[in-house]
């Protein structure tokens, strides 16, 4: 049986997308107000760097995968517009009601679609753009999800992987502290799931760094693979092509 992290746990592989899911469906109904909290709304200037990044214009079909609460599905529908298609997809059924519930609220009417980032239920070759927002790290298969992410793109189509990384060396005696002590703090209070939280502090440790990732994205056969450190590198934008 082939091994894999769940935060600092090891477990089977075939294990970690149903412990994946436990923490989501836990989190779904505070995961906005936490995201605003543990970033000090950081997060929304991280998603939109990343928005701006995509130049998705009218009429483009764009892939969000992980969309969770649908942040960039949301900025995405708008900029294609109706003449475009934007698709806000989760394999957590709790992350994705929320988020579509949130996305009716606003008036912004785009489908909704369960679907595992490993295994994406579309043709080759048919998205001009492809995101997914801190939701690499929780894959089992990275690999496998960065094969289908290109597969999916149409030629010079654009990949956008917004992650947490690894944080600029001078910080990190400061991240660590925040990270285990503040964050489940923050978790047990808000969400009354201090382990959630805990599991986001160790999936970060152990999720590829910023140069790691670009290979591992090259490998997937990706094009003109670039990132971006932010706030330090506590979160990184890696944008690719497919040429
Ligand atoms: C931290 S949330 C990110 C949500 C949203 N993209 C954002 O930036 O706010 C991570 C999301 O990844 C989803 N996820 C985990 N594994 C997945 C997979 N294999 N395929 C698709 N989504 C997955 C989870 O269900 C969760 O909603």
């Amino acid at each position: 049986m082939t091994k894999t992290h769940f935060g600092y746990q090891t477990v089977d592989e075939s294990e970690k997308a149903h412990k994946v899911a436990g923490v989501f469906h836990s989190v779904a109904s505070r995961y906005d107000v936490m995201n605003d909290l543990m970033s000090g709304g950081l997060h929304r200037m991280w998603k939109a760097f990343a928005i701006a990044q995509a130049g998705v214009r009218p009429g483009y079909s764009v892939l969000d995968l992980a969309g969770g609460t649908g942040d960039l599905a949301k900025a995405f529908a708008r900029q294609a517009g109706p003449s475009g298609q934007v698709w806000h997809t989760d394999i957590n059924e709790s992350m994705l009601r929320v988020g579509r519930d949130r996305l009716l609220d606003q008036g912004i009417v785009t489908p909704t679609l369960l679907c595992d980032a490993e295994k994406i239920p579309f043709p080759d070759h048919y998205f001009d753009v492809v995101s997914v927002a801190f939701g690499l790290r929780n894959m089992t298969r990275k690999e496998a999800a960065l094969t289908e992410m290109r597969r999916v793109l149409k030629p010079g189509g654009r990949l956008l992987v917004l992650e947490f990384s690894k944080v600029w060396q001078p910080l990190k005696k400061f991240y660590d502290v925040y990270s285990f002590k503040v964050l489940p703090w923050l978790g047990e209070k808000v969400a009354r799931d201090p382990d959630s939280y805990r599991y986001l502090a160790e999936s970060i440790r152990l999720h590829p760094d910023q140069d790691t990732l670009k290979t591992m994205m090259e490998q997937a056969g990706l094009d003109a693979v670039k990132y971006y450190n932010l706030s330090g590198g506590v979160v990184a934008l890696h944008v690719a092509t497919k040429y």
